[in-house]
């Protein structure tokens, strides 16, 4: 598996992935993944399977920084892998591609929300050290709670 930083031309297939992940109204629109995807202040990483020369994506995921130089924080907007190479490890190494990024942009910490009936995500988010801060009703097309997670970024000098 391959994981690299997204080119203009991985829309379709990342959108692709986005409609088999989630369904309305909890999918972003097309246009919503466009703009989080522009922000410069921000990274999508891919992950791609080569097989017999022809390429495949497996996954992507993007994280935003924002705030002051002393005080930048950042934030996962999506990780999703498709469901043929789940439990390989995927979503795992993006996101240590994610926290690089945050870090090399000089955030601090990094959090997210996730639905609190996503047990894979949870537990994903669980076992690479991030903690349950707190809980939001309506959060998904208010419609769904979420809970939200954080995680300490720290350097290693
Ligand atoms: C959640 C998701 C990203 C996990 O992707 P993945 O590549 O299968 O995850 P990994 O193989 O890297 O798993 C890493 C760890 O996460 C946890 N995990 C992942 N899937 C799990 C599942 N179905 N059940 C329980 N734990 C799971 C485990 O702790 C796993 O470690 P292990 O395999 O050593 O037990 C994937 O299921 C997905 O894309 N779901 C739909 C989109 C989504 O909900 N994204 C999260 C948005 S917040």
């Amino acid at each position: 598996m391959l994981y690299r930083l997204y080119q203009p031309s991985d829309f379709e297939p990342l959108y692709a992935i986005e409609e088999i992940c989630f369904q309305p109204p909890l999918r972003f629109p097309r246009s919503y993944m466009r703009s989080i995807i522009r922000n410069s202040d921000s990274a999508t990483w891919i992950a791609e399977e080569s097989e017999h020369a022809s390429k495949h994506m497996a996954g992507f995921a993007h994280v935003e920084w924002a705030g002051p130089d002393h005080d930048r924080y950042a934030y996962i907007q999506t990780l999703e892998v498709s469901p043929e190479h789940r439990r390989r490890g995927v979503a795992r190494e993006l996101l240590t591609h994610l926290e690089q990024s945050a870090l090399a942009a000089g955030a601090a910490a990094i959090w997210l929300h996730v639905d609190t009936e996503n047990a894979p995500a949870i537990r994903l988010y669980q076992a690479h050290g991030y903690s349950q801060q707190s809980r939001e009703e309506h959060y998904y097309a208010r419609l769904r709670a979420a809970f939200i997670y954080s995680k300490p970024l720290v350097t290693s000098h």
